[in-house]
């Protein structure tokens, strides 16, 4: 398992401009989002309450107050978003499905209109030319699935298995691109461990469990999916960072490599087979998950692909305040920062993905989401003039080249995201998308970045 060197690299020297004819003819451009941050229609067509509503209603949890009751209304704006996609030039994009549309208790029968709602969705990509890519959980359980446990109960594992099984059944004819989960850390250590995502729990023996379950329920999906959708392609999202050490001190070094053990290999030893690293589980002494006979089997089911979300590097001091992991990840102090206070570090991309290529082999990769939030401002002259963004993502794209140049199999790359967007406990005042969204008349317009990822997707 090779790790970077401690002491941070400099910066690159900038790369030429990226063009699409860099990469392969069959390259798949996309954008992605998810079902809570834009669709809106809370209560329409049969949805339930998901724990995001739920969390969101609790004061105190999201920073503007806000919640994605209304987000962007894609729930019935989605035509004219499809179509912003297509003018951009994409050929894919990435949705999630809410579960709390196609559930509405245990035990129910699949919500037609909710199915109906995805259907209509996926025809509508077909018609524009983009390739669907659907994800089946972006973190919007069902409220009364938390109520019994949430991911923390193993019935949560068949519950999205059913899932699964009813939205490939009726979609899989025409959507041949599955994700499983997104970002399985956030799910479960962000959620149930550092408790600023729903469910807001901070109990470190539940997030592993959750993890356990997720993962479990990732694996056991895997074949049902195959079995409904016989020409599918089936892998997850990983958000991963590429770690820096806080300093030389050994210190710090090993501090980073126990940051590894959970961030990193608690979740790719699994799924490449390899079962949980025994340091981490030794770390975590009696919060280590409960794991019965035959579920290391079936998490490590054989994928087609892998999705890595990409952000920014994470920099770890050793911390004895924080047992037993004895870690902080650092904010950054200097150098070019996000407004979400993430650095900005474009070769950390190609670094991620060339590590993984080389410690897992794990087949064919794509960038499932990469972006960036700064402050953007409706211009006197209409526009939304956001350099900084189109600057992160023409570097992003120059580092996208250097990883495929230097041989991870990397086929294609979907920016986050298509639109502003319910940014979760941050709300709305983090946006993230190609196009601006005005919150009081929804209003789309499209940002200078997006203008640039079109005329790049438009160019040779
Ligand atoms: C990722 C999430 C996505 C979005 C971006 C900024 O972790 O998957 O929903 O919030 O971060």
């Amino acid at each position: 398992m090779s790790l970077p060197a401690a002491i941070p690299m400099p910066p690159a020297a900038d790369d030429p401009a990226p063009r699409r004819s860099d990469f392969a003819a069959d390259f798949l451009w996309g954008c992605a989002t998810s079902s809570y941050q834009i669709e809106g229609a809370g209560a329409v067509d049969g949805r339930v309450e998901s724990i995001w509503d739920r969390f969101a209603a609790t004061p105190g949890r999201i920073r503007d107050g806000s919640s994605g009751a209304v987000a962007c209304d894609h729930y019935h704006r989605w035509p004219q978003d499809l179509d912003l996609g297509r003018d951009m030039g994409l050929n894919a994009y990435r949705f999630s499905i809410a579960w709390p549309r196609i559930f509405a208790g245990v035990g129910a029968r699949p919500n037609e209109k909710g199915l109906d709602f995805y259907s209509r969705l996926v025809d509508g990509m077909l018609e524009r030319g983009l390739q669907p890519w659907a994800t089946l959980y972006h973190w919007d359980l069902p409220q009364y699935l938390q109520d019994r446990g949430g991911w923390n109960e193993r019935a949560t594992v068949d519950a999205f298995v059913e899932l699964a099984d009813a939205v490939t059944r009726r979609l899989g004819d025409r959507v041949k691109h599955w994700i499983t989960h997104n970002e399985p850390w956030c799910t479960a250590i962000i959620g149930n461990y550092e408790g600023w995502h729903a469910p807001g729990l901070t109990d470190l023996k539940t997030a592993l469990q959750v993890c356990h379950h997720v993962l479990l329920s990732h694996g056991r999906a895997v074949p049902v999916i195959r079995a409904n959708v016989p020409d599918a392609q089936v892998g997850l999202a990983l958000s991963l960072h590429p770690l820096r050490a806080a300093s030389e001190r050994p210190e710090d070094h090993a501090a980073m490599q126990r940051h590894d053990g959970l961030r990193y290999r608690w979740f790719l030893d699994p799924l490449y087979g390899r079962g949980y690293p025994q340091a981490t589980w030794d770390l975590v002494g009696h919060s280590a998950p409960h794991v019965e006979a035959g579920d290391l089997e079936a998490i490590a089911a054989p994928t087609d692909f892998l999705g890595v979300n990409y952000y920014f590097p994470e920099v770890v001091a050793d911390d004895p305040a924080h047992q037993p992991f004895r870690t902080r990840v650092l904010a950054p102090t200097s150098g070019e920062i996000t407004a979400m206070g993430w650095p900005v570090e474009p070769r950390g991309l190609a670094e991620l993905l060339e590590r993984v290529h080389r410690d897992y082999a794990p087949g064919p990769m794509y960038v499932t989401e990469n972006g960036s939030s700064y402050e953007d401002t409706v211009a006197p002259d209409g526009a939304v003039h956001d350099a900084a963004r189109k600057r992160y993502l023409q570097r992003h794209l120059a580092a996208l080249r250097a990883a495929a140049a230097a041989g991870v199999p990397l086929k294609g790359y979907f920016a986050w995201s298509l639109l502003d967007n319910f940014e979760w406990a941050e709300g709305y005042q983090r946006r993230f998308g190609l196009v601006h969204i005005d919150y009081a008349t929804q209003e789309r317009r499209l940002k200078d970045s997006g203008r640039w990822y079109g005329a790049f997707l438009h160019g040779d």
